[in-house]
């Protein structure tokens, strides 16, 4: 699992204090980040992406109703023992696998959701002067094969060009009010040197289709940006003002990330997730196509 050269990016950020209103009814009493695709949590699947790519620190900025997130990654003794005593190794490694010895999981709590870049700001003081890895664990992003995740994509591009580093993608014309919306020069055929960002942009207005993806890169300076902005849209103290500042300063670079990306904060790429990862499960895959292949699909 650990590659062989240390990291550059050691510490992420996981905003989730997010109140998930996109998915009532199935969030009012459970964390978004806790709702499984087939058989893991979405924060899951985040946390395993950045431990792919070498972060060991992972920084939680959490809210009220967010404890199964911290009982999700911490030991589970009275079940381990369960499993040990029923002789089920193959379930204890699985359970055991959730955090690795050498991951440390830390919590921070975001008092009032004053927006993502606010979250990131709670973060600051145990990010220090390090570069740094914000995952937005709704957006569940799978890399072409194993072990080519987007974050380790995004780190081996920050390894080469010691800046920020965005993950983006193409978006549909329509769609440019849900996203950070970036532009600027083309440096090679997967990265832009970025010289605009814009939260949110209606389509009239947005400087390019390219949407910020919620897998950042960033340098520390961003938190002085952000925390000098004055609120954005929606009233919220908003990430991609911060990164608008942090451009006219330092480089910025955009990433086409090589894989898919599912938009799990929506009940349409939650289901879409669930199925074409069922589709892709090693053991259910084959059963549950033969099951749609039932239904006429
Ligand atoms: C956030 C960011 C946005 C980004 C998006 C990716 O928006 O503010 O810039 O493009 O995540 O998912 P949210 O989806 O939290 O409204």
């Amino acid at each position: 699992m650990a590659s062989s050269t240390p990291s550059p990016i050691t510490k992420a950020i996981f905003p989730v204090a997010g109140l998930g209103t996109r998915f009532l009814p199935a969030t009012k009493a459970q964390p978004k980040e806790m709702l499984p695709v087939v058989d893991k949590p979405l924060i899951q699947y985040a946390v395993e992406e950045a431990y792919e790519a070498g972060v060991r620190e992972m920084i939680f900025v959490t809210g009220r109703h967010k404890r199964p997130i911290e009982d999700h990654f911490d030991m589970t003794f009275e079940l381990e023992v369960a499993l040990e005593n029923a002789g089920k190794q193959e379930l204890l490694d699985v359970v055991r696998s959730v955090k690795p010895d050498d991951m440390e999981c830390i919590y921070v709590r975001q008092a009032q959701a004053l927006g993502l870049g606010h979250a990131v700001l709670c973060g600051q003081r145990l990010i220090g002067n390090d570069p740094f890895a914000v995952l937005l664990a709704d957006d569940l992003m799978v890399g072409p094969q194993p072990g080519r995740g987007i974050l380790k994509q995004m780190v081996e591009q920050f390894a080469e060009w010691r800046a920020s580093i965005l993950a983006v993608q193409e978006v549909p014309a329509e769609q440019t009010r849900r996203y950070g919306i970036c532009a600027g020069t083309q440096v090679n055929d997967n990265l832009m040197d970025v010289n605009r960002i814009v939260e949110k942009p209606a389509p009239e207005v947005a400087p390019s289709r390219l949407g910020v993806a919620g897998r950042y890169i960033l340098t520390p300076g961003v938190f002085h940006e952000i925390a000098n902005q004055p609120r954005g849209v929606g009233g919220e103290i908003q990430l991609t003002d911060g990164i608008a500042g942090l451009l006219r300063r330092e480089k910025v670079f955009a990433f086409r990330y090589e894989g898919k990306r599912y938009d799990c904060g929506s009940k349409e790429g939650f289901l879409q997730a669930n199925v074409e990862l069922a589709l892709a499960h090693p053991q259910l895959g084959p059963g549950f196509r033969e099951f749609l292949h039932g239904l006429g699909l």
